[in-house]
């Protein structure tokens, strides 16, 4: 990645006193007032990982200086946000006597964000958490709007809570040592905010995805921008998604459903999403509210972003019955968050059964 100054930029997550800036730019993590500012003086742990630790977190003491940092690094993987690996984080934050004026530090990905966030939401009944996302699906995603969760074997996230965090720093400098699968699945959760809500930044991500595929700062920049502050503005408005914040999931109930079927970590998020985004256009468009030429637009961009676009063969029944675990089912009924047009997502239950199934099918085989 080429090293270019780009102006940082805040924006304001407003949730009256649970308001939060999100910081995005280059060099952030050289910013210690960012934590400072937003963070109580206590004793402050942070939670990452063994792939991000050695890569950022020198990095992160060099910048605070003197200030004693405690660690607790995990291993690394989706297979272990879970209850256990939480057990570990509370015996760091025990160790390191963190008391309701500490706070934890959460530098990594979603896994690390979800995971730390979780464990900041329950110690001491809640103490502050600052995310600080290396991923790009962290930072245009899982480190913004306050969920927190470790996995259960019967569901992923199914342990969580609400804890917004009291500052994101997204340093985009981090991008740099990103795998390139791991780009390309958090470009499928920015294409996401073009198709829900803006139709503009969806033509943009058409004409610049070369420049975000070969991590162009300033592209990358303008991408994690609007991204978070879409994403700002749907937490504002509805926080605990009684409402507009389902939006947020186009594409993740068909996903979910693939990730579940083909084992967690095999398709990465991102990837199951992408291929939820295109089963979600097919189903719009079966309903007659895309048209052909709009589902092909989809898929094109999500190929674009060389991520996949043809779904894994999981039959679909065996689809039907994951996705009727979806956290968005209510009274027995799967609700989809589908495309009114390119640009406008509507969370439904009102659609043809005998249509999804039909789309399905084409896509998964019976
Ligand atoms: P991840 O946290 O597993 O990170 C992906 C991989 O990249 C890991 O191997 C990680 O160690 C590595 N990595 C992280 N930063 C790196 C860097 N800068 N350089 C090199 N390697 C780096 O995955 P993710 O895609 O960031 O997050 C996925 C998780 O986020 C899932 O658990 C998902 O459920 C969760 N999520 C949560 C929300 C939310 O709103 N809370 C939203 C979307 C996703
Ligand atoms: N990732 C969906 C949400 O935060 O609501």
């Amino acid at each position: 990645m080429t090293p270019v100054t780009i102006e940082s930029q805040t924006l304001h997550i407003d949730l009256g006193e649970r308001a939060y800036p999100i910081h995005i730019g280059s060099g952030l993590m050289d910013q210690p007032t960012l934590l400072s500012a937003a963070l109580p003086m206590g004793p402050w742990l942070v939670v990452t990982n063994e792939t991000v630790a050695p890569l950022y977190l020198p990095r992160l003491r060099k910048a605070l200086g003197d200030r004693p940092l405690a660690e607790c690094i995990l291993k690394d993987g989706e297979q272990y946000k879970t209850v256990e690996t939480l057990g570990r984080v509370y015996d760091a934050l025990a160790a390191a006597r963190v008391t309701r004026d500490g706070a934890v530090l959460a530098l990594g990905g979603g896994v690390v964000g979800d995971l730390a966030g979780f464990a900041a939401a329950t110690w001491n009944r809640g103490i502050a958490v600052a995310q600080l996302p290396t991923t790009l699906l962290s930072q245009v995603d899982s480190s913004v709007g306050g969920k927190t969760a470790v996995n259960h074997p019967a569901g992923k996230n199914l342990i969580g809570a609400f804890h917004q965090p009291a500052v994101v720093v997204a340093d985009l400098d981090s991008l740099a040592t990103l795998p390139e699968r791991e780009l390309r699945a958090g470009l499928a959760e920015v294409i996401k905010y073009g198709l829900i809500a803006d139709s503009d930044f969806l033509e943009w991500l058409e004409a610049e995805m070369p420049r975000l595929l070969a991590r162009d700062v300033a592209a990358l920049a303008y991408a994690v921008q609007v991204s978070c502050a879409t994403k700002a503005k749907m937490v504002s408005l509805d926080e605990r998604e009684t409402g507009p914040r389902a939006l947020l999931n186009l594409g993740h109930t068909f996903g979910h459903a693939i990730e579940a079927a083909m084992g967690y970590g095999n398709w990465l998020h991102g990837e199951a999403v992408a291929v939820g985004m295109v089963l979600a256009a097919e189903t719009s468009g079966a309903l007659g509210w895309l048209s052909g030429a709009d589902v092909a637009r989809v898929r094109s961009v999500v190929a674009q972003a060389g991520l996949p676009v043809v779904s894994p063969r999981l039959g679909a029944q065996k689809a039907l019955e994951l996705m009727s675990l979806d956290k968005k089912v209510q009274g027995g009924r799967i609700r989809l968050v589908l495309l009114r047009s390119l640009g406008e997502a509507v969370v439904t239950a009102d659609y043809d059964r005998g249509l999804l199934a039909s789309v399905l099918q084409q896509a998964m085989g019976t």
